[in-house]
């Protein structure tokens, strides 16, 4: 599959595994509405592939990344300062769908953290599934410090991935995380020395993934972010939905299989 040219994005194919790298180095990758355009775009065509392949799954994993010292910086608050709270709310409110989209993609993604997670690069980086972090990352939502709130989901996922405590606390003073305090708060999953051992690593988990169940993976996704804050009964009940869902597909029948004739599965996708 080829992406076309963004003007704000690299995008690179490698053993089924997407990696988009945000590139505005100049500006710390800070997100400007060409960089949400350019975001809504390539998450349209890597879903667009997805839904309409018939199980043959191109892409089983997503890498996002940023370009030089930065993973992203933040909103553009250079833009921002021209902006109407209208404008803010339509602003905002666009970057939650681009959120909404990475959650809704059918593989999972991994934010790799190269640096600055700031603001919205904090809130970008917690609408993947998972983080990894290099040494250098650090994270924070300094929003407060610029007379802000978060816009870009910050106040809905920080507190879920590190409690409501710890959420409070970074929210009110603006305070950042290095890579090892973020890791001990559960932002950060694992940690890597320097940013070519993060990609590597990303690049191993999606591997790992690629030789699961196509189908199962995504419907594990799908069931996580459907339950995620549920009351439990509520949360079972879709739990118990998705297993059923499950023993309709091919990838089923297929895994079950090769378990008892002591084979690899080779996956349908469907
Ligand atoms: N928006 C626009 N430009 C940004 C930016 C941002 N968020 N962050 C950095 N830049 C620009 C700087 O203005 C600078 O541009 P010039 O060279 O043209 O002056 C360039 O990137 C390099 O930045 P610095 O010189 O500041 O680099 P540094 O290494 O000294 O500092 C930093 C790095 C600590 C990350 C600092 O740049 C910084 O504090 N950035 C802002 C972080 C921030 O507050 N983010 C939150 C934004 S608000 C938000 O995101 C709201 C929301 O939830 C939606």
């Amino acid at each position: 599959m080829q992406f076309p040219a963004y003007a704000t994005l690299l995008t690179d194919i490698r053993d089924t595994v997407l990696t988009i790298t945000v590139n505005r180095p100049d500006a710390l990758n800070a997100l400007s509405s060409r960089v949400i355009e350019d975001l809504e775009h390539c998450l349209d065509a890597v879903s667009d592939v997805l839904t309409n392949d018939d199980g043959a799954w191109p892409v089983r994993g997503v890498i996002i990344t940023g370009a030089g010292k930065a993973f992203v910086a933040g909103a553009d608050i250079r833009e921002m300062t021209a902006m109407s709270p209208d404008d803010a709310h339509a602003y905002s409110s666009r970057m939650h769908q681009v959120t909404l989209a990475i959650e809704q993609l059918p593989v999972p993604v991994i934010a790799a953290v190269n640096g600055f997670a700031l603001g919205g690069g904090c809130e970008l980086a917690m609408a993947c599934d998972v983080i990894y972090a290099a040494s250098t990352a650090s994270f924070g939502q300094p929003e407060v410090s610029l007379g802000l709130v978060p816009g870009f989901g910050g106040s809905v996922r920080l507190p879920q991935y590190v409690g409501p405590g710890l959420a409070r606390e970074l929210l009110f003073t603006g305070r950042r995380l290095d890579a090892g305090e973020a890791q001990r708060a559960g932002l950060v999953t694992a940690l890597f020395d320097t940013v070519d051992d993060l990609l590597d690593g990303a690049h191993s988990t999606l591997a790992l993934v690629a030789r699961q169940s196509p189908a199962a993976v995504a419907l594990v996704k799908r069931t996580l972010i459907a339950t995620l804050g549920l009351p439990t009964d509520e949360g079972l009940a879709i739990e118990a939905e998705s297993f059923r869902t499950a023993f309709a597909t091919e990838d089923k029948a297929e895994g079950t299989r090769a378990f008892l004739a002591k084979e690899h599965p080779s996956f349908p996708g469907r």
